[in-house]
């Protein structure tokens, strides 16, 4: 597995692979990598002749009183986890090699980002979209591979790559959730033993929505309602929801009523951490 650390160097060994026809797959992380971020890398190797996997905690993405100084980081177990996973090359690239000095051309998308995280993060997605494309500028893969367990990211770097005309494709991948249901995520590790078990209210509210959905009600304020009881029965006094919303989940729009389709999303903070999760109802 090669390591590359500078836009340069990578760009030396991806105009190879290029040269050779070979196809070039892209996962983006920030590091501490899980299952599901592997299942991310399975996905590439598995379709793509050459795997390339960033890790870099994106300042930009975070607000000013978010977690980035705390944000976990533990490059050389990632390095083994990839090198286990066959991942061709790491970028793990400075700060200061992509956002310089003075640094101020944004990527912002105005209609998507609004809604669900964008409420309470309003500057994260233009965080996010700004250094997915200027990843994609770098490494220029052919397939790039995201969690759905973000949805609203997944959305809008699709919307980004079909608006901006970049010729990438975007494979989305199933959440990967922990035995009893918790989606995964590098921010658990920030859970206390109470806290963690306190955490499982978000998988099982939307477990239960799409039970109540498979059993006939589609009406989104009776779903909706459907949670309080939930909350109540599984005391759990550490979760304070931020939102709980049942939208279209091609454009995030409102729905009463669910005809094909629907996003089911929640975020909660669980003491101190945010968790989100979401499952799409057919
Ligand atoms: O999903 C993430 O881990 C990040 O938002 C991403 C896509 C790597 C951009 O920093």
């Amino acid at each position: 597995m090669i390591e590359a650390f500078e836009k340069e160097e990578l760009r030396n060994v991806l105009w190879d692979i290029r040269a050779s026809q070979k196809t070039i797959g892209f996962v983006p992380t920030m590091g501490f990598l899980h299952d599901g971020h592997l299942s991310l890398v399975k996905n590439s190797v598995e379709k793509c002749d050459f795997t390339v996997v960033s890790i870099f905690v994106n300042p930009a993405q975070f607000g000013p009183n978010e977690d980035l100084d705390n944000y976990p980081r533990d490059y050389e177990q990632d390095k083994k986890l990839l090198e286990n996973a066959k991942t061709d090359l790491i970028f793990y690239p400075e700060k200061e090699s992509l956002y310089p000095d003075g640094f101020s051309t944004w990527v912002v998308e105005d209609k998507l980002s609004k809604v669900l995280c964008g409420k309470s993060r309003p500057t994260h997605f233009k965080g996010v979209l700004t250094i997915v494309a200027k990843l994609f500028n770098i490494v220029q893969p052919d397939f790039a591979f995201f969690g759905q367990k973000d949805y609203q990211q997944l959305l809008l770097i699709k919307k980004m790559v079909k608006e901006l005309d970049f010729p990438i494709e975007i494979i989305s991948c199933p959440i990967v959730r922990e035995s009893d249901g918790l989606a995964m995520s590098s921010r658990n590790k920030y859970l206390s033993d109470k806290e963690r078990s306190d955490s499982l209210v978000l998988p099982r509210i939307i477990f239960e929505i799409e039970k109540a959905f498979q059993d006939g009600e589609s009406n989104t304020k009776n779903l909706i309602s459907l949670k309080d009881k939930i909350i109540s029965d599984s005391n759990s006094k550490n979760v304070k929801l931020e939102y709980f919303e049942i939208l279209n989940s091609d454009n995030l729009e409102p729905l009463d009523k669910i005809e094909k389709s629907a996003l089911v999303a929640i975020a909660g903070k669980c003491g101190s951490t945010r968790l989100i999760d979401n499952i799409i109802l057919k």
